[in-house]
């Protein structure tokens, strides 16, 4: 038995964008189908980073998505690069007048969740997509598994793909010989969880003789950091005394506050960007359409300016503007997309060193800190960038 669904717009991915899209849509009575393969309780518990921009904080509190990121986040002005056995602080407030909001991504999920249910929003966990039929007609068909493992196929007006880095949808739209536009760096980071109040008041980003770490916050007794490894690192192998060490040892100057070690992972470092956004009434959006390795904090950020662009061509739509903005939308989004590798990719060769890196080009990369944060204008291309370009939203 093969269930049948019809909707305005199929939504594949219930993460950031899957959800806020789906949120969005409904406060201007455009109904959604969100589907995900996995459940409630593993979208909730999804370990990423924690910095949201101004942007996408004003978004989530005018829409009605989240109060608590008030109330529950903290709200930082500036972060301290440490090179030189010195830190070095961007005041990202006096130099661009926003800020950054430290709200772990999992809390938004949380939050999004929660909204939806209370709006009674469909979403369906455990659902997962196989494939996508007739991508060029005026209704897309997503097919897939429910729940029970029974069939299901979702016909709508418009299919999204917000399902990840291995979205099913983006196949869809770009088959998968030539999917993207796509770099791989040679290391990555050890993120641990650890139960410890703040060691530092703001972010430090440290890039030192014995490679970058970086020490980030979730909440006043759960601290997350980062240590540079190889991506090929087995995380088991090391101690907690190692790890606290290393991390130490990184950022002299500041005493960390150690704790029980709880979570350990291995994030890779890929720069992606799929080669084509949109067919017909077929969209990407978040990490199907592109991937930023985690320096800056870009990719939850890029995922909801996605949301945004495309939320305002379906509500156009809908108003019987036509299709204009939908038809620009890969356009559109790929000129923050751009700029948005292009920042990650920066910050991250700014800061890291690569297994083969030569003396000049390690003094030219000391060189280069010392010029952004010896200099306004440096600063200030940096601070931009980090709290996020201008983002235009209509309720
Ligand atoms: C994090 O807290 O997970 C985080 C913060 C800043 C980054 C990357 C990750 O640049």
């Amino acid at each position: 038995m093969t269930t049948r669904l019809r909707t305005r717009v199929a939504i594949v991915g219930a993460g950031p964008a899957g959800l806020l899209l789906s949120h969005l849509l409904h406060r201007d009575g455009i109904e959604s189908i969100v589907i995900d393969n996995r459940s409630r309780d593993e979208i909730e518990s999804t370990i990423r980073a924690g910095i949201l921009e101004q942007g996408t904080v004003d978004l989530l509190v005018a829409s009605g998505a989240s109060e608590r990121v008030l109330v529950d986040g903290h709200r930082h002005e500036g972060i301290d690069l440490h090179f030189d056995d010195a830190a070095h602080r961007i005041d990202l407030t006096e130099l661009t007048g926003r800020a950054v909001w430290l709200y772990p991504q999992h809390e938004v999920l949380r939050d999004l969740l929660a909204r939806r249910s209370a709006d009674g929003g469909e979403v369906r966990f455990g659902w997962s997509a196989t494939a996508v039929r007739d991508a060029d007609s005026a209704t897309p068909v997503v097919v897939g598994t429910d729940a029970d493992g029974a069939p299901f196929e979702i016909t709508a007006d418009v299919l999204v793909g917000a399902d990840g880095s291995r979205s099913v949808v983006r196949k869809a739209i770009n088959g998968t010989d030539a999917p993207g536009y796509f770099r791989e760096y040679p290391f990555a980071w050890l993120g641990i969880l650890c139960e410890a109040p703040p060691s530092a008041p703001e972010l430090i980003y440290s890039a030192s003789d014995e490679g970058f770490a970086l020490i980030s916050q979730r909440s006043e007794t759960v601290q997350r950091m980062y240590l540079q490894c190889d991506p090929e690192l087995d995380h088991t192998t090391m101690s907690d005394a190692e790890i606290w060490d290393g991390l130490q040892r990184r950022v002299g100057g500041t005493r960390l506050i150690e704790g029980r070690i709880f979570q350990r992972d291995v994030l890779r470092f890929r720069s992606f960007v799929a080669r084509g956004l949109s067919r017909g009434n077929v969209f990407l959006l978040g990490d199907a359409a592109h991937t930023v390795p985690p320096t800056g904090a870009k990719g939850m950020n890029l995922a909801v300016a996605d949301v945004v662009l495309l939320h305002a061509a379906l509500r156009e739509q809908a108003a019987g503007g036509g299709r204009g903005l939908l038809d620009g939308y890969a356009a559109a989004a790929s000129e923050r997309i751009w700029r948005a590798q292009h920042f990650s990719w920066w910050m991250t060769s700014m800061l890291h060193a690569t297994p083969e890196e030569s003396a000049f080009d390690r003094q030219r990369r000391f060189g280069e800190l010392r010029s952004v944060a010896g200099s306004r204008a440096g600063s200030t291309f940096l601070a931009e960038a980090y709290t996020g370009w201008p983002l235009t939203f209509t309720l």
